[in-house]
């Protein structure tokens, strides 16, 4: 079990059930060995899957954990900076494309006409910005160098402040900002209109198999006591519907991209529409028109703060949480022995290394006659990564695994298509064909 030790930006949900809701938990993961590559097109719907670190089960004294720290604090550095750099890292990108077509041989050139070529590169200039003034909302103001002139806005250009010890150490590569690019994204797919479709197709559907099983439970009072973990919860939407029907909704997510991302739309947001931005801006291949990739969008649809308002007619207190660090090292605490009810993974048992690790943890944390949903593919996250460990099962092998010595009972499973952070207007459209299944705890 890895040690647990409180972290800076962890005040996720509106509600901590226990302490260890603010703390970070280790898992073993090699730190610097990204989890995923969200660049390869094949594999769209990956975001941000870095670990938070790497750890073991030394004590803290040793030298070893006093290293993973170390890693573990360059890498939360490294993200912030990602944050920050956003904005001139992609004036730069869109500066080479217009270098590029600025080389062009004059009768190329004149085809399209300066004019609108320019228009286009100035487009897209101002959607970074807008974008940029989303992100830079992520980053927690105590990490930050502010300006001191009294001006409520925040600085144009954020600085973070790095503590002396990892100062030099922090390199933001592109697999770093292609994570800042898929959180946008996430952030369509989680809190705005566009996204909604997206949503009925996997949290509906979801919920509805929630519903269904507490069908007994009317109202959001009678499901107060029952407890629902969402492994993988990403920016926490489906964690926040759960909780707005009245269950005890908890989340665990691993990324600080995601959690960053949804502290600031959980906890800090307090009105619907409050950003607007541009979710496809950075896809470049596959486009019809410019006025698709500098679409605007704004979030979030709902308000997220609104959860108690929601809730008080029933006379029901909100309940969301959020638990930061891996998911198999943090439930596996015997605190968690048997305390949930239902265990909801939507696009989530394939992204660990060892899919026999997460089925094991989620059979024992939840309560005898307690309900697994899950909706998603089986992509594999690390399978297509050099020299690395990762079990790769078909989804019949899963499903014995599942129901080993009758630890489970299959009792729904459908195929479903879905998409992940999908973008209606591209000439490039990937659809999961997703198994959705329900078990219950024999
Ligand atoms: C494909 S995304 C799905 C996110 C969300 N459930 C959704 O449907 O939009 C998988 C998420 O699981 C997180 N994740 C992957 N492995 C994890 C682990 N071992 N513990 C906690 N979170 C993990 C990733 O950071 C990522 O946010």
């Amino acid at each position: 079990m890895g040690k647990k030790k409180a972290k800076k930006a962890q005040k996720i949900g509106h509600h901590h059930q226990h302490d260890q809701s603010n703390n970070i938990h280790h898992h073993q993961h090699d730190h610097h060995q990204p989890a995923s590559s969200s660049s390869n097109p094949s594999h769209p719907y990956i975001p941000n899957a870095q670990p938070l670190h790497s750890s073991d089960n030394q004590s803290s004294s040793s030298p070893v954990n006093t290293d993973n720290e170390h890693q573990e604090a360059i890498h939360f550095y490294t993200v912030l900076s990602a944050f920050s750099l956003y904005e001139i890292h992609s004036f730069q990108h869109i500066q080479i494309r217009e270098n590029y077509f600025k080389s062009l041989e004059t009768q190329h050139k004149h085809i399209l006409g300066e004019k609108q070529l320019q228009l286009r590169f100035d487009l897209q200039r101002t959607a970074v910005t807008c974008n940029y003034n989303l992100l830079r909302r992520i980053l927690p103001q105590e990490n930050t160098i502010q300006n001191n002139d009294g001006d409520d806005e925040l600085p144009r250009q954020v600085q973070i402040h790095f503590p002396s010890n990892v100062k030099g150490s922090v390199r933001v590569s592109d697999d770093d900002m292609e994570k800042v690019h898929s959180t946008i994204k996430q952030l369509m797919r989680d809190w705005s209109d566009e996204g909604r479709l997206e949503r009925q197709q996997t949290y509906g559907t979801i919920i509805d198999e929630l519903l269904n099983f507490y069908s007994e439970h009317k109202t959001p009072e009678s499901r107060s006591g029952i407890r629902v973990l969402t492994p993988g919860a990403g920016l926490g939407r489906l964690t926040w519907e759960i909780a707005r029907l009245g269950f005890a909704s908890q989340g665990n997510e691993f990324s600080f991209y995601m959690l960053l991302t949804a502290n600031m739309i959980l906890n800090e947001v307090t009105g619907k529409d409050a950003f607007t931005f541009y979710p496809f801006l950075h896809q470049n291949i596959n486009v019809l028109s410019i006025n698709d990739q500098i679409k605007p969008t704004t979030i979030p649809d709902v308000n997220p703060a609104s959860l108690s308002d929601l809730l008080r007619p029933h006379n029901k207190a909100a309940d969301l949480s959020m638990v930061a660090g891996d998911f198999v090292e943090v439930y596996n605490d015997p605190y968690y022995h048997e305390s949930f009810n239902c265990v909801v993974t939507c696009f989530f048992i394939d992204t660990g290394k060892n899919i026999f690790k997460y089925i094991d943890t989620i059979h024992k944390i939840l309560k005898p006659g307690g309900l697994w949903i899950n909706l998603g593919p089986l992509l594999y996250h690390y399978a297509e990564m050099p020299n690395t460990f990762s079990i790769e099962l078909t989804y019949e092998e899963v499903k014995q695994v599942i129901q080993h010595k009758n630890r489970f009972n299959i009792t729904k499973e459908r195929q479903l298509d879905c998409t992940y952070c999908g973008n209606d207007r591209s000439m490039l459209s990937v659809v999961y064909k997703c198994m959705l299944f329900t078990a219950v705890k024999q």
